[in-house]
């Protein structure tokens, strides 16, 4: 066997054995590469004699061709193995099976909203709704509470910072559901100014509100549901009537004692907290305060735009949250804000 047969041998061994690109590229540089055993075949051409060069040129040439095609074919079977690691390694099983779709469910709260909106559009309220960054006047001034009143003092009131930090004296979050009794007023007169009689206003509005308080039965966030009815013979029965008479349907329990017990707000003369207790399950017996209520103060009615002298009307203000721990069992308020899921998957 000559040299050149030798070389192509050579090459081609070392060629397969070369198992990645870059230790391919070694190799094909000892053969073919500036100082490669073929290149400096080809180079000492020059020193053989005239009669001799043409012969070994062109066989130095073929062996260059057969050492080059050995080399591409490497190459494409290096890349091919490749490509089948890749997909071997991506593949997917498409015959396995899903993991299902898990339908989402609402909020207990949510769903307590839900009902209690229900029921009292059962009965003619309109459902609307307020800004939770309220105007001190509107959360307080037009609700009886002048500054400086001491009654101001009752809610701990988050209030906000100017852009120098300063606190705000006009904006704060609402404590209460309460400013949109005021809201709802003006723009009931607004609405029907030009009736000769106003027709009643009938509304509850549920939402969001903030208090610095924090513990197992309070939380900075929680729910109000806020009612109004204002009429020209409302009275403090059908405030009795209507919560009463919405509580039992609220818990499906037509044995639910609710009780009025005296109190104060500046908005509600005369004013009362509403309690209600079970006469079955746990709770049995123990008098509860989900809310409180009262008929709406002249002053009230003034600053929404109606006539004290000609209309009347109750307002009240109830805890959605602790309406929907009484009907689900649940002992601690904050449980409904910390998002666990495996708290909330029980209400789907
Ligand atoms: N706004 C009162 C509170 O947050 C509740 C209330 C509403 C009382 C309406 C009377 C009338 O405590």
């Amino acid at each position: 066997m000559n040299e050149l047969d030798q070389l192509i041998q050579a090459a081609e061994a070392d060629f397969s054995a070369a198992t990645e690109p870059a230790r391919l590229e070694d190799a094909k540089a000892r053969y073919l590469g500036k100082d490669g055993s073929l290149t400096s075949l080809l180079k000492g051409l020059g020193k053989l004699p005239a009669d001799e060069r043409k012969t070994a040129g062109a066989a130095i040439n073929a062996a260059k061709a057969r050492i080059e095609s050995a080399l591409a074919g490497r190459r494409d079977a290096l890349k091919n193995a490749q490509l089948e690691a890749q997909l071997a390694a991506e593949a997917l099983d498409v015959t396995l099976p899903g993991r299902g779709m898990t339908a989402g469910s609402l909020h207990p709260v949510t769903r307590s909203l839900e009902r209690i909106e229900a029921l009292f559009r059962s009965i003619g309220f309109d459902v609307a709704d307020g800004p939770e960054i309220e105007t001190d006047w509107h959360n307080f001034t037009a609700l009886n509470t002048p500054e400086n009143h001491p009654a101001r003092s009752m809610h701990d009131t988050f209030y906000l910072l100017d852009e120098t930090g300063k606190v705000r004296e006009d904006v704060l979050l609402r404590t209460h559901t309460s400013p949109v009794q005021v809201r709802a007023m003006l723009a009931h007169v607004q609405n029907h100014q030009h009736l000769e009689t106003m027709p009643e206003l009938r509304v509850i509005c549920p939402g969001r509100v903030y208090r610095v308080d924090s513990d197992a039965t309070h939380s900075p966030m929680f729910h109000q549901v806020e009612g109004l009815w204002i009429g020209e013979n409302v009275s403090f029965a059908d405030l009795k009537g209507v919560v009463a008479d919405f509580l039992r349907r609220f818990f499906e329990n037509d044995d639910l004692k609710v009780r009025f017990r005296p109190s104060f707000f500046p908005f509600t003369e005369p004013s009362a907290e509403i309690d209600v207790a079970f006469m079955s399950g746990a709770l049995e017996g123990r008098w509860l305060e989900i809310a409180g209520c009262g008929m709406v103060h002249p002053n009230v009615l003034r600053f929404g735009g109606f006539d004290p002298e000609k209309y009347t009307g109750f307002a009240f203000g109830m805890g959605p949250d602790r309406l929907a721990m009484l009907r689900y069992g649940i002992n601690d308020l904050r449980l409904f804000f910390e998002g666990d899921l495996r708290f909330l998957s029980q209400f789907q």
